[in-house]
C-alpha cells in the first residue's frame, strides 16, 4: 500500500530511503559477521518485512528465527511489561544472535529481549533497527546499527502498525491523529 493515503498526515521515510538503507545496512553486517553464520531473530510482527527485505539484501547465508513479545497492547502508549508470546525454536547457546527490530521507542523491549539471550548463552547478540526514537536514548542498550532517527511521533508502515492495520505501507508516516482520537 502506498504511503500516499489520507490517514497519513506526513512522510517520515519513503520506500525508496528504506531500500537505500536496507541495503547499507546489510552491507556492514555482512562485514561484521563475515563467517560467523549469525542467527537472524526478527521480532513479531513489525519486523517482518524489515528480516525480509534486509536478509535478501544481505550476501552472507543466515538462519532465521522469530519471536513475538509484547509490550504495547492495543493502544499507543508503552505499558512497560514483556512478555514472551512466541518463543524461538532455536537454541541460541554460542550463536551470533542479530536482533532485527522495526523501532525502538522506550526501549523496554529490547532491553529486555537482549538480557534474555544473553542469559540463554549466547555468543553475542547485537541488535539492528530500522527506527528509532528519541527515548530510547533513556535507557542505555547497545544498538549497533540504526537505520533512521526519527521523531516522537506515531508513526505506522513497513510493518508497523496501529490496532494491527498499516502494516503494509510501503514507507514510514505519521498517522493522522483523527484516526485514533
Ligand atoms: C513494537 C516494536 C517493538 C516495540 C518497541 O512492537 O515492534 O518490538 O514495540 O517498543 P519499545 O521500545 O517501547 O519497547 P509491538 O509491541 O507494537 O508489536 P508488533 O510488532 O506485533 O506490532
Amino acid at each position: 500500500m502506498h504511503l500516499n493515503h489520507p490517514d497519513i498526515s506526513k512522510v517520515l521515510v519513503t520506500g525508496n530511503q528504506i531500500a537505500e538503507k536496507v541495503s547499507e545496512l546489510a552491507g556492514q553486517i555482512d562485514s561484521y559477521y563475515q563467517d560467523k553464520d549469525p542467527l537472524l531473530v526478527g521480532v513479531l510482527k513489525g519486523a517482518v518485512p524489515f528480516v525480509a527485505d534486509l536478509s535478501r539484501a544481505m550476501q552472507l547465508s543466515t538462519s532465521q528465527d522469530w519471536m513475538a513479545v509484547s509490550s504495547y497492547g492495543s493502544g499507543t502508549i508503552s505499558s512497560g511489561v514483556v512478555r514472551i508470546l512466541k518463543d524461538l525454536d532455536t537454541d541460541v547457546t554460542d550463536r551470533h544472535v542479530l536482533i532485527v527490530e522495526d523501532i525502538i521507542d522506550s526501549g523496554l523491549t529490547l532491553s529486555w529481549l537482549t538480557t534474555n539471550l544473553v542469559n540463554r548463552g549466547a555468543a553475542s547478540v547485537e541488535v539492528v533497527t530500522l527506527l528509532r526514537k528519541p527515548d530510547a536514548a533513556k535507557v542505555q542498550i547497545n544498538v549497533r546499527w540504526v537505520g533512521f532517527d526519527i521523531p516522537n511521533e506515531f508513526v505506522v508502515g513497513y510493518g508497523l502498525d496501529y490496532n494491527e492495520r498499516y502494516r503494509s505501507l510501503d514507507g514510514v508516516g505519521v498517522l493522522s491523529p483523527a484516526v485514533y482520537s
